[in-house]
């Protein structure tokens, strides 16, 4: 019988059939001579479909790489074009993607605070997402660092305060120049701060807290104070409580009030000389005791907590104002950009509500500007570089 995989088999496989080994009839025969005519014909055909595929082939992969050259050559163009358009026309282009905060201090703090309020409204007046990153150490000086060496394409923010961008160029040997490696956008909220113990202190006013902090000195006890490390805000401050009351405490640094405040509750410190916006819900909760605000009046938000003047530590103001800057070289319309961005931001309902629970006052809109945030860093470095350099607050 006709065995049809040998013969499939001879026609598209080998080219001779093996006839001894199959018994054909007629018309098996008749269809053997069909298919090798078959063959015969098909051959060249195939040789031609062959060839029109390789020319085929041949063509799509030039257009390819004309395509690609031109994609190339028309982005190289875009490019250059924009490089000779200048910066003016790169900050229409911007933002196009996500913008950074570098908060210096540990998550949950005050600046954190004031950073993570901003970046929702400021964010949606960007038309893009505003991330805040913590990068902490040395009283805020290793994240402004960060950002004072990072690109000038204002992807890469520094939002700090008073300590991280005054007091710290007295303080430390930094590797960046506060004022001539940064460009200011926009002063931010400001807060001053509350001198507050664990509950355990047996004191229930500054005046008994002093004489207990004094008993504990005289009787060789330590009292100890958290911070946010040396010459950071909350060390400052308490260094110049200490100073006014004749006393001693013993300081222990953390990465941020963030955590100090969580030693506070847990009664593993005694003190912080904390920003209102860290501890005023704890306050609320009863679970610290303030004594005293460092402002000249009451806070309508503690309305109960006294100042300093009435509380028994006359003078001692402190008031911690926020700013945000970009790193030097970043084209001044996209520092426009970014101002307005945080002008929106603080105009935002939502953001305002917060920041007047939390004790922090917003800048009237005249003063949330790059030149109003100029002005007030160069005046607050005129102001207490001597002051820290006569006190000795040095980082060894
Ligand atoms: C923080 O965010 O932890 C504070 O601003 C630190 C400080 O006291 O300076």
């Amino acid at each position: 019988m006709f065995d049809r995989r040998i013969f499939d088999q001879s026609i598209f496989g080998q080219s001779v059939l093996d006839q001894r080994s199959v018994n054909l009839e007629s018309s098996d025969h008749a269809l053997i001579e069909t298919r090798r005519t078959h063959n015969r014909t098909a051959r060249p055909l195939r040789a031609a479909i062959a060839s029109v595929r390789i020319v085929v082939v041949a063509a799509l992969s030039a257009a390819l790489t004309s395509f690609a050259l031109m994609s190339l050559a028309l982005t190289s163009l875009a490019l250059m074009s924009l490089a000779l358009m200048g910066p003016a026309a790169a900050a229409d282009f911007y933002p196009s993607r996500p913008v950074t905060l570098i908060v210096p201090f540990a998550a949950g703090g005050p600046t954190d605070t004031v950073a993570r309020v901003l970046a929702g409204p400021m964010g949606r007046s960007l038309g893009q997402t505003v991330v805040v990153e913590n990068i902490t150490g040395a009283a805020g000086s290793i994240g402004v660092g960060h950002v004072a060496h990072s690109p000038g394409d204002g992807y890469t923010l520094s939002i700090g305060h008073w300590s991280t961008h005054v007091l710290n160029g007295a303080i430390y040997d930094l590797s960046y120049d506060l004022l001539k490696d940064l460009e200011p956008i926009s002063v931010l909220p400001n807060n001053p701060m509350l001198i507050v113990s664990k509950n355990s202190v047996p004191a229930t006013n500054l005046k008994e807290l002093i004489a207990w902090i004094a008993a504990n000195n005289r009787a060789g006890k330590q009292v100890t104070d958290g911070t946010a490390g040396l010459g950071s805000a909350s060390h400052v401050a308490a260094i110049y409580f200490q100073n006014a009351i004749g006393a001693n405490l013993r300081f222990v640094p953390y990465r941020g009030t963030g955590p100090a405040l969580l030693d506070l509750l847990g009664g593993n410190i005694d003190l912080i000389v904390d920003q209102v916006s860290d501890s005023s819900q704890q306050v609320r909760g009863g679970e610290v005791r303030a004594y005293a605000v460092t402002a000249k009046t009451r806070l309508a938000s503690l309305p109960d907590i006294p100042t300093v003047d009435e509380a028994g530590a006359p003078g001692l103001y402190i008031n911690v104002w926020h700013g945000l800057w970009a790193p030097k070289g970043t084209p001044p319309e996209i520092i426009a950009k970014l101002s307005r961005a945080v002008q929106d931001g603080l105009a935002d309902a939502q953001a305002r509500e917060r920041f007047a629970a939390l004790g922090l006052d917003v800048p009237p809109r005249d003063q949330q500007t790059p030149e109003a945030l100029d002005a007030l860093q160069r005046a607050e470095i005129a102001k207490w570089w001597p002051i820290i350099k006569a006190a000795g607050i040095r980082a060894e």
